[in-house]
């Protein structure tokens, strides 16, 4: 079902201005902008000089930054979501809640390489990425290789992918495609609740959802595996390049 548009969607989305640092173009064709547009954030002059910075793909209602934002006042937070409807929610969330570590990217992940520097994350949230079952879906998956290229690009040395979802097929998918593109995984739980990693979980719109439904919550820990190589499928990959000399 195609999501009505927000009332006075273009005023609300300027007074969420100094909040929002990207807003992509629709008519960028998504493969060529990942390859050959660039349009680097300075992350220091973002956050200040040498603060970590995480990285949400697919915030939906920005409830888990909220949250997380609070609890990390020393993080820098970007909040990356393709829909404008949804992300103004968040936008206006934040604004309220008045948090200065959290800025947003209302772009495709796809294009994260045009938009974020190489090594310059050190954690990236997947929360109930849709699973995208159907045949042909594969490329849209949020762990499929090439995300995971991306992925391995902008983060840091040891950085890590939280992902948490509802899902056993995607979560058996999502494993499998760590393990085969240069992710280590260091922690995996198919009952995130019932397990010694709930505590300090941060429940998230949908998981608050699939809870009350009563579907466990499969959660996993990805680590950047350094001994590996990507073949440059976003067309730079420093630590590959490091390690092909
Ligand atoms: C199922 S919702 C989950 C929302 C939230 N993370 C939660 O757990 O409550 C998935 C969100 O990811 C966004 N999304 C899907 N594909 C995306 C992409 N390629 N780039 C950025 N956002 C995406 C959708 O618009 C949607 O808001």
């Amino acid at each position: 079902m195609r999501m009505r548009r927000k009332r006075n969607l273009e005023p609300r989305m300027q007074a969420c201005g100094d909040l929002l640092l990207v807003r992509g173009r629709p008519c960028l064709n998504l493969k060529e902008a990942a390859e050959n547009y660039r349009a680097l954030l300075d992350l220091s002059a973002v956050f200040g000089e040498g603060k970590p910075v995480k990285l949400e793909v697919g915030c939906g209602n920005g409830g888990f930054l909220l949250e997380l934002a609070a609890r990390e006042p020393e993080v820098g937070f970007l909040a990356v979501e393709v829909c404008t409807n949804v992300i103004l929610t968040a936008m206006e969330r934040m604004r309220a809640k008045g948090l200065p570590n959290v800025r947003f990217l209302n772009i495709p992940a796809e294009t994260l390489p045009c938009y974020i520097p190489s090594g310059s994350i050190s954690e990236i949230y997947l929360n109930f990425s849709t699973p995208l079952p159907e045949k042909g879906c594969e490329r849209q998956r949020l762990t499929s290789p090439r995300f995971l290229a991306i992925y391995r690009d902008i983060l840091k040395e040891n950085g890590r992918i939280y992902q948490k979802t509802d899902s056993a097929f995607f979560f058996d998918y999502s494993l499998e495609q760590f393990a085969a593109n240069g992710f280590r995984v260091i922690a995996c739980t198919r009952d995130l609740h019932h397990s010694a990693y709930a505590e300090g979980n941060i429940v998230t719109e949908y998981e608050a959802n699939f809870l009350s439904q009563g579907k466990p919550i499969c959660m996993a820990i990805a680590e950047k595996n350094l001994d590996f190589s990507c073949g440059m499928t976003v067309g730079r990959c420093e630590a590959c390049k490091v390690l092909e000399g």
